[in-house]
Formats: structure tokens, C-alpha cells, sequence
């Protein structure tokens, strides 16, 4: 990975807000259709602001998937998004990534070596054929390529229940990885009981699976988590209940299983969004998901009370905040010098099959 973006240039560094966004303005109206700024809902408010669009990793990959125009996609996420931008977008397009360390440590759980032998494994012990991988958006795009290869999709939290859908009426079994708890809280919606859900954990001799178990697992789940995500416990749901009964729960799926069955409600960023906009004024609601997204919609939705459901966690995704306007100003105004994001063609080709199948399935 470059860290060039990183370390920028003094000039870049001292600027205050005011003068970036003045200048990140100029470039954008220069640069007018040849340029495409996307921002997850996890950054901070004063880059969402510049976002032409702005959405959760579905959202995003499906309009990088369909903006032919653009010239120059600025993808202020974190690296796997981009990749999956570079992967959908039109040959010659240009992705950049403004901040080239921000990543994402789930995806970072599974190192490709380590999946492949647990595929391996896997297939060695109960046989070929039988099962599929699924990979979360969140992975790295040679695992994206090995899921193509094989015979599987991308999913994202917007389409996990699609995917498992998708997979079950061609496969018996289902590779999830790298986050156990989508798997598993999407396994649950399915009816798939506990004993037939299986996780694999690669520091363990045959990834701590015994034969039996694996021959009778329906779901074999990687042990990857979100950090972020696993900060939100049961009793911080059970304290809000016991002080404010009218108070309603919304929590992304990479959080618990005993998180998500307590709550309300459950669903992707883009879903958490819309909870929060179609709820009624005075109504009382408290997020389990990134810290950023929560604070911007308290901002935008002064009519309603918004909170941060553990109150004292500070669920923040550092790799998402890691963008700023300094990055974006820069990157606009030295695209030969910006973090560009090249997914190599031959891992290309096998990862856009895995994408493709999962934009087919839709939402
Ligand atoms: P979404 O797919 O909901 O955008 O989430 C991405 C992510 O990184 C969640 O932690
Ligand atoms: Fe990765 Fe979690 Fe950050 Fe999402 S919130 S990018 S899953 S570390």
C-alpha cells in the first residue's frame, strides 16, 4: 500500500477549512460531469458535503457501476469500496481513494492465503460442489475474484437476505465471510438453527470444526467482526428501555446477535438512514452503528432525538474519519498524484463476475 496521500504537502496541511472548501469548490465546478465525488455515510460531515452522491457501499458501487461520464471517481470511503468502484467502473475511468491508509480492519481478518485454505479445507473434508463462498463487501478484491471463481456473490448489508436466498436455491452450504455476525444474524432470518451454523476460525487446527460438525453445518461463518460494530452490548439496549420506554432501536447488522434480536429494528446504513427520516417529529431513537452517520442525522433531524445507543463506547470507524478536506483538496487538484486505485486485470475480471451477480440480485 502508498502512504503518499498521507503525508501531504505543508500547504495542504495549514489551510484552514474555509480556504479548502473554497478550493475543492473551484475544482469541482473545473472539473464539472468529468468528475464523480462518492461519500459513505460514515465521513465526516464537512466531506459529505462535497459528495455528489452520498450513500452505503451498495448504493455506491451501483452508481460507480453506471456513471460512464465520469472521468475521475473521488471515492471518500475506505479502500475496499474504492476497489469495488475500479472494478464496476468503465475501462479508463480513474478511482481515487483521498486518504491512501484508510481501510477497513474487518477486511483486514481475512487474508486471502487464510481463506483459501480454509476453502481448501472445507471442500477436502465434505466434498467439492456443495458449497458457496459469499463474500462481504467488505474484503479485499482478490477474495471478491476467488468468490467470482467459485461460483459465488458479493453481498452488503443491504442484500445480505438476497444472497443467502441466491445461494441456497443452487448450494447446500454457505462460505460467509469475513463477518460472522451479518452470517449469523442473516442465517437466524433464514430459520437455520445454531447447530447448523459453524464458525471457522483459522488460529485453530482445521479451523476449530470438528468432521461432524461441519458435515451438518448449512452456514460456516469466518470469524471475522467489525470493531465498531461490537462495541454495542445487550444491557446498553435494556438501560435505554428501563429509562425511556417510547424509545425506539435501530442497529446495523455487524453488530451481536443478542444486539439484534433486543432491537427494533435492523438494517443497512442506507436503511438506518431512512428509519430516521420517515419517523415521526419528537420521536426518541437510539442508533447502534458509526458514530459519524449518527451525529450527522442528530444534525439534520433536529425535530427528532437522536442518540448513540451505548452513550459511552464512542463508536467511531477511525478509518473512515481518516478523510479530510485537506485529502479531498488535494487529490482534486493533483489527480497524477492522488492514491489511485488499480485493481490488477486479472483479478479484475473474476471479482467483477462476483459483483455483477450480486447488482443482478438487486436489494
Ligand atoms: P454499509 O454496507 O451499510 O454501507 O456498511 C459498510 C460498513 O463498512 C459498515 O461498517
Ligand atoms: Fe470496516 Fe467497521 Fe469501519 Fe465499516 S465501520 S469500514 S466494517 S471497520
Amino acid at each position: 500500500m502508498s502512504y503518499r496521500a498521507a503525508v501531504l504537502p505543508e500547504e495542504y496541511r495549514v489551510a484552514g477549512e474555509d480556504k479548502l472548501a473554497g478550493r475543492i469548490l473551484a475544482r469541482k465546478k473545473e472539473l464539472g460531469e468529468r468528475l464523480l465525488i462518492l461519500t459513505h455515510h460514515y465521513q465526516r460531515v464537512e466531506i459529505v458535503r462535497f459528495g455528489d452522491e452520498v450513500g452505503d457501499s451498495y448504493g455506491l458501487a451501483k452508481i460507480a457501476s453506471r456513471s460512464p461520464k465520469a472521468e475521475y471517481i473521488v471515492f471518500c470511503g475506505v479502500r475496499f469500496m474504492a476497489e469495488a468502484a475500479d472494478i464496476l467502473g468503465r475501462p479508463g475511468q480513474k478511482v481515487f481513494l483521498p486518504n491512501a491508509t484508510a481501510g477497513c480492519p474487518m477486511a483486514d481478518m481475512a487474508p486471502s492465503e487464510k481463506v483459501y485454505n480454509a476453502w481448501d479445507d472445507i471442500e477436502e473434508r465434505i466434498g467439492k460442489g456443495r458449497t458457496v463462498p459469499i463474500s462481504y463487501m467488505n474484503s479485499s478484491a482478490e477474495l471478491k475474484a476467488f468468490t467470482g471463481m467459485n461460483g459465488g456473490l458479493i453481498c452488503t448489508s443491504s442484500n445480505a437476505d438476497a444472497a443467502f436466498k441466491w445461494s441456497y436455491e443452487r448450494f447446500e452450504k454457505l462460505f460467509f465471510f469475513p463477518d460472522q455476525h451479518l452470517g449469523r444474524n442473516t442465517a437466524k432470518k433464514f430459520g437455520i438453527p445454531k447447530d447448523e451454523i459453524a464458525l471457522y476460525d483459522p488460529r485453530q487446527p482445521s479451523g476449530g470444526i470438528d468432521d461432524a460438525r461441519l458435515e451438518k453445518a448449512r452456514v460456516i461463518l469466518w470469524y471475522g467482526l467489525c470493531h465498531v460494530h461490537a462495541k454495542f452490548r445487550p444491557d446498553h439496549i435494556d438501560q435505554w428501555r428501563a429509562k425511556d420506554p417510547s424509545v425506539r432501536i435501530v442497529v446495523h447488522p455487524e453488530c451481536e446477535e443478542e444486539v439484534v434480536d433486543r432491537a427494533d429494528a435492523v438494517g443497512s446504513t442506507a436503511f438506518i438512514v431512512n428509519y430516521v427520516e420517515s419517523a415521526p417529529a419528537g420521536s426518541t431513537i437510539a442508533i447502534g452503528t458509526e458514530l459519524n452517520l449518527i451525529h450527522r442525522l442528530a444534525l439534520t433531524h433536529k425535530d427528532k432525538n437522536i442518540y448513540e445507543l451505548s452513550g459511552d463506547t464512542c463508536p467511531m470507524c477511525s478509518n473512515m474519519f481518516r478523510t479530510t478536506l485537506a485529502d479531498l483538496c488535494f487529490t482534486l487538484e493533483n489527480p497524477d498524484k492522488g492514491e489511485l486505485v488499480v485493481v490488477p486485470n486479472e483479478i479484475k475480471r473474476d471479482a467483477k463476475t462476483a459483483l455483477e451477480r450480486m447488482l443482478h440480485i438487486g436489494k
